[in-house]
């Protein structure tokens, strides 16, 4: 059975010109209004099997010429502008000459390989001049879906919803390829990214030995009862005893994060204060690697290392040195450093006792023991087992500040623990960032804490591959994420994006063949993307399916109306405002509440 018989309806115009993938039909005036945007064309190829070549309108060129006029130029449309603004008013046009320029996308064959009826992205053969073009609709649409389809639909294809053009076709994509290379999901909020995200995970988790972390910066994600839960330990949590609860303790720092931390660049003595720093790090981390007998691990020491060190002795350290006096020639006098980490001891101490800080500064004893690492590795990378494979590290309080060192640390700490995995044992690790924007900014070199989490995740993002880390970077604002790290993305899902700076940038990062698909960007429904990457054989729209969980990702969004329509909260502000003191949501009995008196007599 052929793959398309066209009956002469669907035919569109001949081919007149070839440039690489791109290529211009001479279409009659009264055809041209089926060359949509968008639209699939199939163009016979010759060759000893029945073979068409697949390809999108991207543009149409309509122009008129005034009589006498010579039809002269080529025939790339490109001074038809030119030629129109020509036209005075009042001539009367000779002739109409309409053309319509269309992208390659691959080729469909019905032998490939062994395979019957197959699409392949490659162009096999180049279009003839004068070949046909033909509009792919109705029955030869739903059979060249059905070859997509079919063709996608291997061992690892991941399912992810349906072609908008025939909702008949389950649209696949390639589940290695995707995360290999990284992606990045972008969309104006509302526009369907954590639905999204929630049906990839819901996709992944069904595979045994599938291994995520998504990064959940407001607790959005809470809901999904297959994932494993991490909430970074808020100032509520401390002292707790639950496995749900992540710590971080200070050591796993490394000098450069410690700095981001501590040292305040604009301070006059901040190259001292960096040195007397690391100088008092280094000596307690190996303090405790002799009290520890780690030989060998002495012997490869460098101040990043993470070992538990204890943080008073370097307060101690830093704390001589800022009151050292020494003899001097003509008596005691102050010290080298006299007086210049005063500031430093203040935001130390200040940082150690903020709640706050708590899920660093105030982990649990157990947490400061040479193998306590073995089981926060275990916590944030465990994938064996029921309810293991997707975990969900809820960031939400942590203080927005320091989010950008909390995230990158993390990221940093599975990235080399995979790096430090023997390859037969290293089992991929794919990151979900959602709301990258807020940690991934554009670079800004004058902020040191953005700069750590940046080029942590710039180094996963060059090298991960190798190691099977895989990034899936979203976010609402492209136009506030890093280039270094979206440029580094094969694969792009874009949900609707209505600011023209967002389009610009998803413009930029499209094959230079595929930039129309930038129109329809600001158009598309809620849940329909344009997925375009080596992951996806035909960059087209797609509607996301729906996750089917129950427990869908709460978006957070206050209904302004609904809630001011609603029955009286009776919010007690005397309430927030102590919690605000006290940091802490946990109830509190009132009566420890002055409720203000009325004062008037
Ligand atoms: N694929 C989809 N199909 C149907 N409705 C969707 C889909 N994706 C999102 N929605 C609707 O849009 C709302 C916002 O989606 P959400 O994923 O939270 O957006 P974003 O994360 O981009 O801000 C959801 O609560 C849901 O009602
Ligand atoms: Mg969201």
């Amino acid at each position: 059975m052929a793959i398309f018989e066209f009956k002469g309806s669907e035919f569109l115009g001949d081919v007149v010109s070839v440039d690489t993938r791109r290529v211009w039909l001479n279409v009659e005036s009264e055809k041209l209004r089926e060359a949509r945007v968008g639209r699939l064309v199939a163009i016979k190829a010759q060759s000893a099997v029945e073979e068409w070549l697949i390809a999108i309108v991207d543009k149409v060129v309509k122009r008129a010429f005034a009589r006498g006029e010579s039809t002269g130029g080529d025939a790339t449309g490109n001074d038809a502008e030119q030629e129109l603004n020509s036209i005075q008013e009042g001539d009367s046009y000779l002739k109409e000459d309409n053309k319509v320029r269309v992208t390659l996308i691959g080729t469909v064959r019905a032998k490939l390989d062994d395979r019957d009826d197959v699409f392949t992205r490659s162009i096999l053969t180049l279009p003839e001049i004068e070949a046909q073009a033909n509009t792919i609709e109705g029955k030869a649409l739903e059979s060249f879906m059905g070859i997509i389809s079919k063709t996608a639909q291997g061992e690892h294809a991941l399912d992810i919803g349906h072609f908008t053009m025939d909702p008949n076709a389950r649209a696949y994509l390639d589940g290695n390829r995707f995360f290999q290379r990284h992606a990045a999901l972008l969309g104006s909020t509302g526009s369907g990214k954590s639905w999204t995200v929630a049906t990839m995970l819901e996709r992944a988790k069904d595979l045994p030995t599938s291994n995520i972390i998504l990064f959940d910066l407001h607790g959005e994600y809470s809901n999904l009862d297959y994932a494993r839960h991490l909430k970074v330990a808020g100032p509520d949590d401390l002292n707790k005893e639950d496995p749900s609860l992540l710590f971080l303790p200070y050591w796993l720092l490394n000098a450069e994060e410690m700095q981001a931390m501590f040292i305040d660049r604009t301070e006059f003595s901040a190259h001292n204060q960096v040195m007397a720093f690391q100088d008092a790090v280094t000596a307690a981390k190996k303090e405790q690697l002799r009290l520890e007998n780690k030989l060998d691990v002495l012997n490869a020491f460098t101040i990043d290392s993470p070992v538990p060190f204890s943080l008073d002795a370097v307060i101690d350290r830093i704390s001589e040195l800022n009151t050292e006096m020494t003899q001097g020639s003509r008596g005691i006098k102050q010290g080298n450093f006299y007086g210049q980490f005063s500031r430093l001891l203040v935001r130390v101490q200040s940082k150690i006792k903020d709640k706050r800080y708590g899920f660093l500064f105030q982990a649990p004893q157990s947490l400061h023991s040479y193998n306590a690492f073995n089981n926060i590795a275990a916590s944030l990378m465990r994938y064996r087992g029921e309810n293991n494979q997707v975990k969900i590290i809820d960031f939400s309080e942590v203080p927005s500040d320091m989010l950008p060192v909390i995230v990158g640390l993390v990221a940093r700490l599975v990235f080399q623990l995979q790096f430090w995995t023997a390859p037969k044992e290293r089992q991929p690790i794919a990151f979900f960032c959602d709301e990258a924007h807020l940690y991934l900014p554009k670079k800004n070199d004058s902020n040191p804490i953005e700069k750590r989490a940046l080029e942590n995740f710039e180094r996963i993002a060059k090298e991960g591959r190798k190691y099977g880390v895989g990034l899936v970077v979203i976010s609402q604002r492209p136009a506030d994420v890093s280039e270094t790290i979206l440029s580094q993305c094969n694969n792009f899902i874009s949900l609707r994006l209505t600011n023209a700076t967002d389009q610009a940038v998803v413009k930029k990062l499209l094959p230079d063949s595929l930039e129309s698909l930038v129109e329809v960007l600001p158009i598309l429904d809620i849940g329909e993307a344009v997925i375009v990457g080596d992951a996806v054989l035909l960059p087209t729209r797609i509607k996301i399916a729906p996750p089917q969980e129950q427990n869908c990702p709460k978006s957070g969004t206050l209904n302004f109306w609904n809630e001011w329509s609603a029955p009286d909260k009776s919010t007690t502000f005397a309430l927030a405002v102590e919690n605000m003191r006290r940091q802490s949501r946990r109830a509190i009995r009132r009566a420890v509440l002055v409720v203000p008196e009325k004062n008037d007599k």
